[in-house]
């Protein structure tokens, strides 16, 4: 892929463009899949009694708000993303949960987060991470600002899928995804992105070795749906 399609404010202005109807093209284009995806990682999360989590490129909140649904009574969550769009609906959709004091929405880069070291229990991202130019950068990031023991995990979808899924999958994301997007979205060319985006994403293995080169130890990852996403967690040392 070019690697001026990841330019940060092309991204930025894609996902405000968007963010109206993300949550339904979700839905749609995943077969409601992507749900199951975001528990299965939320899930790796440890379980504490009042911990404060950090869900980076938190966009529209979904999994800030899944961590709310399957985490303590105590627990709260950070969510920062650099879209002004999905962040507007991201606030909506936590305000109507009647979660303001549980979920702070911020405005923030992954590769240059405005928090001091360790401020975190743990730091998730879903669906975020492929989208960042600089993602090692972003993956220092967050492991910069978790404490000793936690966790940083990240869930995405991976360039290999199992050999006897892969054609009609390729065949599924580079025609029948980005017609889709275009006409639910309305937005012409908006989902031409995202196809590359996800096939030319690091393997499982070279991205495990990405997070270790971030500083990252124990880094383990498990593949989701014939290797259509997968979620990998490191630990900070
Ligand atoms: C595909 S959405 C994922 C949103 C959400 N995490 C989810 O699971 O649905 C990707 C999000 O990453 C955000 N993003 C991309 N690059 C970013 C960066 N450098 N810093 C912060 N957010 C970023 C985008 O604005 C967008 O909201």
């Amino acid at each position: 892929m070019d690697n001026s399609a990841k330019d940060p404010a092309k991204i930025q202005s894609m996902f405000s463009t968007i963010a109206h109807r993300y949550d339904f093209l979700n839905k749609v284009l995943s077969l409601g899949v992507d749900r199951y995806w975001r528990k299965f990682a939320v899930n790796q999360l440890p379980t504490l009694e009042s911990p404060v989590f950090l869900d980076v490129a938190t966009g529209t909140c979904d999994v800030a708000l899944e961590i709310i649904r399957r985490h303590s009574r105590n627990t709260k969550v950070v969510g920062v993303d650099f879209s002004e769009g999905m962040l507007k609906r991201g606030k909506e959709k936590v305000k109507q949960a009647g979660l303001e004091n549980r979920v702070d929405v911020q405005f923030a880069d992954v590769t240059d987060l405005p928090f001091d070291d360790n401020s975190f229990d743990s730091s998730i991202i879903a669906f975020g991470i492929r989208n960042v130019r600089e993602y090692e950068k972003g993956l220092r990031e967050m492991g910069r600002v978790v404490k000793s023991g936690g966790k940083v995990i990240i869930l995405e979808f991976t360039s290999i899928q199992h050999p006897l899924f892969r054609a009609p999958y390729k065949f599924y994301i580079t025609k029948v995804l980005p017609f889709i997007g275009e006409v639910i979205s309305g937005k012409k060319g908006a989902y031409k992105y995202l196809p590359s985006s996800m096939l030319e994403f690091p393997g499982p293995d070279e991205f495990k070795q990405a997070m270790e080169r971030a500083g990252l130890k124990n880094v383990r990852y498990h593949r989701l749906s014939l290797g259509i996403t997968a979620v990998h967690v490191g630990t900070v040392e």
